[in-house]
């Protein structure tokens, strides 16, 4: 049998964990790819909860299907990367059992906790030991959330885990996360790649509770005897840092150099670019974090719903368009652009804000909410549909306007996720920010990315560019119409100022809906 070099990415993921095996050896070739789904719980307004054993039984599952669809020798994997949603807590007592479900990176109840964590730190020193803000989906304000409301639960934790490095933990046995992960807990000191020890001693979390951060393509631990008998994989394989999603989607779309810059819709909207350089937005709006490139930064801005947004029309709107993809067997959301495609640019004055679980840039504010403005007789299910693909547009128009800003070059945007996949969308992108998308050959996201870490880690690319240049090409080219843009400029302009002139009222309706 000749020997090959497989490699497997796993993404722990918000709506599902995708396992995804491909070939280093025929240049990256996807071999098989499999997503297990769950479900999401918000107990309560504001709050975003998983079960971190949902996420277990999910890679479980994926891997197990992968291995099932591939009929490879599970030997022949020369390593394994994960990459997940970033900022979630899970919290462990001493025997590794989880305490709580987990609270992710979109659940919005810690406003008073960062504040006091920003009040008792200080701006300026909290900017210094950790290059951002302390902002609510970060997993800072979610210990100090679990010590102030939960204390009995508190009192048993013994470890705090990012959601992927729970799942390293029940693989490898080691506890264990990478510096573009633990960048988001707010509790990482970004520019020296390691704990922020004297912020943790400040608002008195102990150091202890966190794994050990490796860089990304480190190997960090390999498949336990368990883990292998539940999985199919091979007892020993080894197990790199990989990345957060954001990072690790970024080398699985070939954001590993300066000047390209990538533009993400998934359940999140992403505008994240490359950095030499630890450098931060004085205004905060932009999040910088280690990349998964060893020695590297990135910059990003991060909407909370942007393809939420649509998931969100889809289940309470679209009945009907649904109801058409069946009968078709097709997406409904290829439906829903096929609707948004017959109603105008700037959608005839309908605008929406994509607030609709709060935001974080430009605006980090959990109250913000969605809205649709300048509803008429005329509008229509078209209007409605296209003014949701346009305001996550302008959303990620305001990422790139700070990039420009902070004097980041943009020589190339790169569409991925599920936005890209429609010509539609992806044309309001390009117009909506007066900037040509590209899409590339291979869209596989985080589960790439990690996969590559892997490939690196394990010694079968030399850097995680060269993994990039081997697997990863420019195949489509959106270019943007300067009339469009044009129209789009003055709709942008109203889309700003709606924010600020609603900022009062979105206080007001979160002090009433209290719950
Ligand atoms: C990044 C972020 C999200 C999550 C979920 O800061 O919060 O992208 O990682 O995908």
């Amino acid at each position: 049998m000749r020997d090959m070099n497989y490699l497997l990415g796993i993404d722990i993921g918000t709506s599902g964990t995708k396992a995804l095996l491909i070939n280093a050896s025929s240049g990256g070739e996807v071999v098989a790819s499999s997503t297990k789904t769950y479900d999401l719980s918000t107990p309560k307004p504001l709050w975003a909860e998983q079960s971190p054993e949902d996420w277990w039984q999910g890679t479980v599952d994926s891997i197990r299907d992968v291995l099932d669809k591939s009929e490879i020798d599970a030997r022949q994997i020369k390593g394994i990367g994960l990459s997940g949603q970033m900022h979630g807590s899970v919290f462990l007592d001493e025997n590794n059992q989880v305490l709580r479900p987990a609270i992710i990176w979109c659940d919005q109840r810690t406003q008073a906790e960062c504040d006091w964590i920003m009040d008792t730190v200080g701006r300026d020193k909290t900017l210094e030991l950790i290059s951002n803000p302390v902002l609510t989906g970060f997993t800072a304000g979610k210990i100090i959330w679990l010590r102030n409301n939960e204390p009995h639960i508190y009192n048993q934790v013994k470890k705090v885990m990012l959601p992927k490095d729970y799942i390293r933990l029940r693989l490898t046995g080691e506890y264990a996360t990478e510096v573009s992960d633990a960048s988001g807990t707010a509790l990482f000191n970004v520019a020296k790649r390691d704990w922020a020890y004297e912020m943790l001693e400040a608002i008195d979390i102990p150091a202890q509770w966190m794994p050990k951060a490796y860089e990304s393509v480190e190997i960090s631990g390999k498949i336990t005897a368990e883990a292998a008998k539940l999985t199919g994989l091979s007892k020993g394989t080894p197990v790199v840092g990989g990345g957060g999603d954001q990072a690790a989607g970024a080398v699985g779309n070939g954001v590993v150099e300066e000047g390209i810059i990538s533009s993400t819709v998934g359940t999140s909207g992403v505008v994240f670019a490359f950095a030499d350089k630890p450098v931060t937005d004085p205004e905060m709006r932009m999040h910088t974090f280690c990349h998964a490139v060893p020695g590297k930064w990135h910059m990003m801005g991060v909407m909370l719903s942007a393809g939420g947004s649509l998931r969100w029309y889809r289940d309470t709107f679209a009945e009907m368009e649904t109801l058409i993809a069946e009968a078709l067997a097709t997406d409904p959301y290829t439906i829903i652009c096929g609707t948004a495609a017959k109603a105008p640019v700037g959608s005839e004055g309908l605008i929406f804000l994509p607030y609709l679980t709060g935001e974080r840039t430009p605006y980090p504010n959990p109250h913000a909410r969605g809205v649709f403005f300048g509803i008429t007789l005329r509008t229509g299910r078209d209007h409605f549909a296209r003014a949701i693909l346009e305001g996550i547009a302008y959303g990620l128009r305001d990422s790139f306007g700070i990039l420009e800003e902070m004097g980041v070059p943009v020589n190339q945007v790169r569409a991925s996720g599920g936005g890209a996949r429609s010509g539609v969308w992806r044309q309001i992108q390009a117009d909506v920010t007066g900037k040509n998308h590209v899409t590339i050959n291979i869209d596989e996201g985080p589960a790439l990315g990690a996969a590559l870490l892997a490939g690196v880690g394990a010694g079968l690319y030399p850097t995680v560019a060269e993994a990039c240049r081997s697997v990863i090409k420019v195949s489509d080219e959106t270019k943007f119409k300067r009339s469009n843009k044009k129209k789009y400029d003055g709709y942008y302009r109203i889309y700003q100022s709606l924010y600020q002139s609603l900022r009062g009222q979105f206080d007001e309706v979160a002090k009433l809906t209290k719950g």
